[in-house]
């Protein structure tokens, strides 16, 4: 669908690398009909290109920026109604207690377009503009999910979720082949409504090691390599899980060892958590370059462990962040990276202050490194030209109006100038789904706040 070509002129705020934020005020980005930023212009010498001058701009001003939509590396859109209900359980129990009669009860599709529709609704309004998806068992609901996100405009990767052993009889796949059969037709469902992989991808889901059979993690793999489709799935979460896979696998020689076995370690695998990995399974994922989903939030509510996000980094895996929910309590990826930062805290605690992340590292995984954890670099997490027009406007202290409380950003002001990286850091520890105002997907505007104009 083409849309009309547009300018966003204002204070635009990206990640250049992993330490260094790039804070640009009177900017403009030209977005052209198939929402890619056409050029970008810096104040200075920079000019706009021809035939840009009466198109439609929308300004900012004030305490208002341009950020790059976020990318949410690992998020199960069926365990939405669960969030912050978890008791006191690990992630065994838990999976139990609390998930999997949840997710069973999508067999029914009418509790999975209610649901779905508002994980959609409510992560495009909290800035996340990409979702790599698990569903659950259920084919109707796994492409209705599809569905949803291409109308609403997300982007997404969908995963029919496979799980055939260590799961309740009411809530498992019956053999490899029905595995492989409804993932199949997931895939094909998908390249139906997006043929292209404009927007939605299907993406292949062993639930995780335990709860697959050996032949459907080797089939899973065999499919990976027929496709070249991306895999998600869990490791090293827990270490009641990793004890688990060790007495199911015995002959391999590690969690890491038994998905590369299946063949499904590659550049395209999204590994969720990966906690408790030792050196070898960090060397050998790291020599797949296969990519690290990191989920502090799930990681703290289910007591799962502290993941050592600077060491994963200084070894050069490629990490992104993930709410999990509802391992995770909060949909919302700002919330999540102020977990990152909380979480490495708590690292620094023991192991040093090197261990502390700094804001703009937060914001890099939220954004740079989740586009290279779904393989997305060229295209989102940034503002360069040939880029997707993936963007959210983040409003600070007086954001919309009257009829709400102010938050603190801006009232240094009072006192003198309140900087921009004071101001980024208030909305990275303070901030909520109040200052986002407005959201883009390739181009679309899918999310305004009630009284915000454009
Ligand atoms: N491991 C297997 N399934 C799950 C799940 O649904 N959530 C989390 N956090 N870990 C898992
Ligand atoms: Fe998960």
């Amino acid at each position: 669908m083409a849309l009309e070509r547009r300018k966003f002129v204002g204070t635009f705020i990206h990640s250049k690398s992993l330490t260094d934020l790039e804070i640009c005020e009177e900017a403009t980005i030209g977005v052209d009909e198939h929402g890619k930023i056409a050029y970008i212009t810096r104040p200075g010498p920079d000019k706009a290109p021809d035939g840009w001058d009466s198109v439609h701009t929308i300004k900012l001003e004030g305490n208002k920026f341009f950020f790059p939509g976020f990318i949410d590396t690992h998020i199960h859109a069926s365990q939405y109604p669960n969030a912050g209900v978890f008791g006191k359980s690990t992630l065994l129990d838990w999976l139990n207690t609390y998930t999997f009669p949840l997710e069973s009860s999508f067999s029914d599709t009418a509790i999975a377009s209610k649901v779905y529709n508002r994980v959609v609704a409510r992560t495009l309004s909290q800035g996340t503009t990409t979702a790599c998806y698990y569903a659950t068992t259920h084919v109707p609901a796994t492409n209705l999910l599809a569905d949803i996100c291409l109308k609403r405009g997300q982007r997404a990767f969908v995963g029919r979720v496979c799980m055939d052993r260590m799961s309740p009889e009411y809530y498992q796949d019956e053999s490899t082949e029905s595995a492989i059969a409804d993932t199949r037709s997931c895939i094909s469902h998908i390249r139906s409504i997006d043929p292209s992989f404009d927007l939605i991808s299907p993406v292949i889901t062993p639930r995780f090691a335990p709860s697959c059979h050996t032949a459907t993690l080797a089939a899973l793999g065999a499919l990976q390599k027929e496709t070249n489709l991306p895999v998600q799935t869990h490791i090293s979460e827990n270490t009641s899980e990793i004890a688990l896979v060790a007495e199911l696998f015995p002959e391999a020689d590690s969690y890491a060892h038994v998905y590369d076995t299946a063949g499904l370690l590659t550049p395209k695998t999204i590994l969720a958590h990966a906690v408790h990995l030792s050196p070898t399974e960090r060397q050998l994922i790291k020599s797949r370059d296969a990519k690290i989903s990191h989920c502090p939030a799930s990681n703290t509510a289910i007591t799962s462990g502290r993941a050592k996000v600077r060491e994963l980094l200084d070894e050069g895996l490629t990490i992104g962040l993930g709410t999990d929910v509802s391992g995770g309590h909060t949909s919302s990826m700002l919330s999540e990276a102020r977990e990152a930062l909380f979480v490495s805290r708590h690292v620094a605690m023991t192991d040093g202050d090197e261990a502390k992340l700094a804001v703009e590292e937060a914001l890099y995984l939220a954004t740079r490194g989740g586009a290279k954890v779904v393989g997305l670099e060229s295209k989102i997490g940034g503002f360069e030209m040939g880029m997707d027009w993936d963007a959210q406007v983040v409003g600070l202290g007086d954001t919309v109006g009257t009829d709400e409380i102010d938050q603190s950003e801006g009232l240094l002001e009072i006192f003198g100038k309140e900087t921009w990286e004071e101001k980024v850091a208030k909305w990275v520890y303070t901030g909520d789904d109040r200052n986002t105002l407005a959201v883009w997907v390739k181009g679309r505007l899918v999310h305004k706040r009630n009284g915000f104009t454009i």
